[in-house]
């Protein structure tokens, strides 16, 4: 028997109590032995009795599980970044395998867990921190290892995508569908993290340390979240052949620095991401040799996100079986540039509303020229009063001509206001 301490029970670690009651014959067979909870942390015990555990299984302390030489797998599913970084990396020192679907410890101490597993010969696995029941660290790791990775494009936050979603369908406002996503415990309890894009950051932050073996941490990554998109800008997204999608986009230059972003953007409806609708996740890699290859599911749920820990803890109960351990530790061993976003190049959707009588297109056009931004397409949408609302497609610009333009273009007296700007991506695929 392999016995594992769990840290936390709340949705993934009830899921997890779960899955290894529902499948346990399924899993032992693979595992090639039984895999048993010995003993549970959690504030509140009476979630663990719920689920049929015994009182017995419940630990005092933290030091319950770590002193437990039985123990050899601890999983933790307490979330947050102390206690769990402690506790993690105690238990590492005492010898035990660790799996985590902790995102926010990854993406800011990951070095220090990855280090430490080394030092001390131990597992450390967390498949479940990035689009929960996805397989995409793995297979990252393992199965396209073979490969130089170009890019890798995540829809990496199912709130966020169910919101815009049901906007696109419904032309429902952001706040109410936002608030439809918390009834239905989708969002966190504080949801700034899903609309804010920094659920997502954290996601792509440990994707891109795989992909392009290089750290990148959570304060790498530029984000923009999707709070100032509105049914307009996904209606006229539509019109042009465009879905609005929050994307965690991770690419590589030719000069092989790194570009690591999170924003909304106007991705063209024949892209593979763009029929990925509601609370579904799924990640984008093009590799040089496989090409192109989509990992689709549930990126977050009680039973999904077990299903990706369980997993791990599978493969370390083989190893364990087998005697090896951190058999793949980390992959960090270059040091990219990361670029600045302003060193970056892309298409932009710009909405304005600018006076209506003759001159005030050339004056705009005049400024964008001037800053080196070349217009792509202008459609004047709608007037009313003296008042236009005009939509500008842009070339690819750099992304600090764009900034300099928008920045003389608010004080001139005949733009009312930038309504919205948002990035064009995956367009390339259109032009092959
Ligand atoms: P929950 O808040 O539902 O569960 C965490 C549980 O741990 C709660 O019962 C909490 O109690 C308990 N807990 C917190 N701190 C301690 C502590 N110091 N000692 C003992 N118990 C403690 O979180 P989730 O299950 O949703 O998430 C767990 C982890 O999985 C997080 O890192 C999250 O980011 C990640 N994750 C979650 C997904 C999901 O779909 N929910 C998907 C992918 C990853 P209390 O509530 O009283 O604080
Ligand atoms: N709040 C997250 C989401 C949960 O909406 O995707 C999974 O990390």
């Amino acid at each position: 028997m392999i016995y594992i301490g769990l840290l936390g029970c709340g949705t993934v670690g009830s899921g997890v109590v779960k899955l290894l009651e529902q499948n346990q014959y399924t899993i032992a067979r693979r595992a090639g032995e039984g895999i048993q909870i010995k003993k549970v942390l959690e504030k509140d015990s009476e979630k663990c009795l719920q689920l049929g555990l015994d009182q017995a299984v419940m630990a005092g302390s933290i030091n319950e599980i770590l002193d437990d030489p039985d123990i050899q797998i601890v999983v933790e599913l307490i979330g947050g970044i102390q206690p769990a970084l402690d506790y993690i990396l105690e238990a590492m020192r005492r010898g035990k395998h660790v799996v985590t679907a902790n995102k926010d410890l990854i993406a800011e101490h990951g070095m220090i867990l990855f280090e430490t597993a080394t030092a001390y010969k131990v597992d450390f696995y967390f498949e479940a921190s990035v689009a929960g029941g996805i397989p995409i660290i793995y297979p990252l790791k393992q199965s396209l290892a073979a490969n130089r990775i170009k890019e890798v494009i995540g829809i990496l936050n199912g709130t966020t995508n169910y919101i815009l979603t049901k906007m696109s369908r419904e032309g429902q406002p952001f706040e109410e569908v936002l608030a439809e996503a918390q009834a239905l415990g989708y969002a966190e309890a504080d949801p700034t993290a899903d609309v804010a894009g920094l659920d997502a950051a954290r996601k792509i932050a440990i994707l891109s340390s795989i992909a392009f073996n290089t750290r990148v941490t959570f304060s790498d990554v530029y984000v923009e979240g999707i709070t100032a998109i509105t049914p307009a800008d996904i209606r006229y997204a539509s019109e042009l052949g465009y879905v609005v999608k929050l994307l965690a986009v991770a690419k590589e230059n030719s000069q092989g620095q790194l570009e690591i972003k999170v924003h909304p953007a106007f991705l063209p409806d024949s892209h593979p991401l763009a029929a990925v609708n509601d609370v579904f996740n799924a990640v984008f890699v093009n590799g040089d040799a496989v090409g192109e290859v989509m990992h689709y599911g549930q990126g977050a749920g009680q039973l999904p996100t077990a299903s990706a820990v369980l997993g791990d803890v599978i493969d370390i109960a083989r190893n364990i079986q087998y005697g090896i351990s951190a058999r793949i530790g980390c992959t960090c061993y270059e040091d990219r540039t990361i670029l600045d976003i302003n060193q970056l190049s892309a298409e932009f959707y710009i909405r304005m509303t600018v006076t209506d009588r003759p001159g005030v297109l050339a004056g705009i056009a005049g400024v964008f020229g001037n800053n080196n931004v070349s217009i792509a397409s202008v459609i004047q949408k709608t007037s009313s009063g003296n008042c236009a609302e005009l939509i500008l497609i842009t070339h690819k610009v750099q992304e600090q001509n764009m900034r300099d333009s928008l920045a003389v273009l608010q004080g001139m007296s005949i733009v009312s206001r930038i309504d919205n700007v948002i990035r064009l991506e995956g367009t390339e695929r259109m032009e092959v």
